[in-house]
This record gives structure tokens, sequence and C-alpha cells, in this order.
């Protein structure tokens, strides 16, 4: 059998350099030698306040924009998760197997919550992790491909499954979390934060739909680090973020990308990279535009996916229910 590989995404904004890089590029990728799974967390997305026509609306660009990368829909199941009900269902009986502790040392609710300050505090952003646990759960799943930042919640998810079936006898697989080079693209006017869909209109944020123009515009103005060689180290995070993005588009090693800049100045490596990333994403921007037009197609795809989707999770659903008494 095919390993099992599922990964979900926000429809929280327009994806990011730091998603395609760190995620969706090596699902597109590798998605003929597993059965993937890509679910559109929507629900995810309300654990932070979301205008409804907005959501509603990049929920399908999302869609139309992983389709644009290369996910095959007659490959993968590309679904959105509010449409499998078996996700919310599950989601609140692993609510019962984390503990109040677990969910207080995730990292990002803790970064989260101080962002948003007590208002923005919702028992659903603190839950988030046990959606996540669920979304995987259901479908037993082998691996999880991520960026750096959700690595903590899928060790969660583990703890999760371990710990239930030691309860109930083996119901879930242990899923393992997957990461790259690429896997943590930072900021570029903020080299110490992550690139974020969330943070709209930033000039550190390439998001997919930036046209070649701001594409140029936001990487010649990226900061750099002192002194002006062109390697990674942990002294130059900003330079390091820019060949950890080069080196994943152009799939040259940092390596190779050093030795091919020794000597020469910011100036020819940041134009180099811009023309790199501006190319890339037209290409891409073309493949959206014409996949985002046609809604009915798409509502269609994601019909489809909703139905394989829940074929599988209900009847893990199912078992669980059996397993806790729950008629
Ligand atoms: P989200 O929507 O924030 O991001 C989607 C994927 O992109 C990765 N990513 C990054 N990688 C590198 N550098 C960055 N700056 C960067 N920003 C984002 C994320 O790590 C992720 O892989 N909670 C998840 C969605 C989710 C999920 C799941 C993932 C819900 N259920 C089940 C895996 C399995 C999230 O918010 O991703």
């Amino acid at each position: 059998m095919k390993r099992r590989v599922l990964s979900g995404i926000q429809p929280s904004g327009t994806p990011t350099l730091g998603n395609y890089v760190g995620a969706i590029k090596r699902w597109a990728r590798d998605q003929s030698q597993s059965e993937s799974f890509f679910p559109i967390v929507n629900l995810h997305a309300i654990t932070i306040r979301q205008d409804p026509a907005e959501l509603a609306n990049n929920t399908l660009d999302t869609a139309a924009w992983l389709l644009a990368v290369g996910i095959d829909p007659s490959q993968s199941v590309l679904f959105v998760q509010s449409q499998v009900a078996a996700h919310s269902q599950l989601g609140w009986i692993l609510n019962n197997y984390a503990t109040y502790g677990e969910l207080g040392r995730m990292t990002q609710f803790k970064d989260k919550s101080q962002k948003l300050g007590p208002e923005g505090q919702l028992a659903g952003l603190f839950d988030y992790p046990v959606l996540m646990a669920a979304d995987v759960l259901l479908y037993d799943i082998d691996e999880v491909p991520v960026g750096e930042d959700q690595k903590q919640h899928v060790e969660l998810m583990r703890d999760i499954a371990t710990r239930f079936n030691n309860l109930y006898g083996p119901v879930f697989k242990v899923p393992t979390p997957t990461m790259e080079e690429g896997a943590r693209i930072m900021n570029l006017q903020r080299p110490d934060q992550k690139m974020s869909k969330s943070d709209k209109d930033d000039a550190g944020v390439v998001y997919l739909s930036d046209s070649p123009d701001v594409v140029r515009q936001k990487i010649s103005r990226a900061v750099t680090d002192s002194g002006s060689t062109i390697e990674a180290s942990a002294d130059k995070p900003a330079v390091t973020n820019l060949l950890t993005i080069f080196a994943a588009i152009s799939d040259k090693t940092i390596a190779a990308l050093e030795a091919d800049y020794a000597g020469k100045g910011y100036g020819a490596f940041k134009s180099d990279l811009a023309e790199l990333v501006a190319v890339e994403l037209s290409n891409l921007q073309a493949k959206f535009s014409v996949i985002s037009a046609d809604r009915d197609k798409l509502l269609a795809t994601l019909d489809d996916g909703r139905d394989r989707a829940a074929a599988i999770a209900d009847d893990k659903l199912a078992q669980v229910k059996a397993k806790i008494g729950l008629l």
C-alpha cells in the first residue's frame, strides 16, 4: 500500500512564498509517491475572526492555488475541512484526550495570544491543535509534511494517538512530521519572524499573487545582515533566509549558491533572486487565473474530494465511537 500523507492549509489569506516553499511545492512534487490528502482548513481559520464573504472566497482561491501549484485531484484528495463533519466530531472527542497543560505549552498559541490580547484568545484558538489531530488521525496517515512552525502540533497529535491507543487498543496510526530545507521562511523585513499570510499588506511577505514588480521591490528592499558575504550562518539570519528561498526555488543547494556568489555583492544576488521568484510566481499566477475563474469546476473538484475523504473519515469515526461507548 502507498504511504498516506496529509497536510492542511488555512484559507486565512493569499498563500505566501513561505507556504509555497515550506509546504505546497513539495506536496505537489511528492504526490505521485503517496496517497495524499489536502484539506483547506476553514475551521482552523475561524479561530481568528474572519469576514464571512472573504473566508468563502479565500477557501476557493486557496484550492485554486493548490491546483495551480500542481496538486492533481485525480491523484490527491483536495477538500474543504468543514464539509467533512467527522473532523469536528473527532475533534470534540479528542478534546478529552489532550490536557489543558499540553495545549497551554503550544508556542503558536502563546505567540498568537500575546499578539491578539484577551479578546482574541478564543477557546477555539486554544483548542486548535486538537482539531489538527482529528484532521490527521481520521485517515491513518504515515507522514505530515509541514513547515517547522507546525512540528510541535504534530508531536502533540502523536501523543494523543498513543494515549488513545494505550487505552482502547490500536485505533490510530501514529503519524510522523516531515520537514525540509525551507521549512521556515522568515519575513523579509523582520527575519526573526516567520513569513505569515495572516500579516496582510506586509512589505516583508511575498504573496503568491504579487506582480513581478512588487516581487522585485520586496526582494530588493529585503533587509540584509552586516558584512557583504553571501553565506548561510546563524549570525546572518536575513541572508540565510534569502539563500533558503533561492535554493528551494532553483533546486540548487545552499552550498552551490554560496559558491556561485562568492565575491559578488548583495545587489547581484538579490536581483537574480528577484527574477527567479518573479518568473516562478507569474507562471503560477497564469495557471491560478484560469483555474480560479471556473468556480463551478472548482466546486465540483471539492465535492469529489469531500466524498472521497468522508468515506474514509466516517469509517474511522465509527470505530472510535464504538471503542469509547458512544451510541
Ligand atoms: P498554515 O495555513 O499556517 O500553513 C500551511 C503550511 O505552510 C507552512 N508554512 C511555512 N513554511 C515555511 N515557512 C513559512 N514562513 C511558513 N508559513 C507557513 C506551514 O507549516 C504549513 O505546513 N495548522 C496548519 C494547518 C493544518 C494542518 C492540519 C497541517 C490544519 N490541520 C493537519 C497539517 C496537518 C496551519 O495553520 O498551516
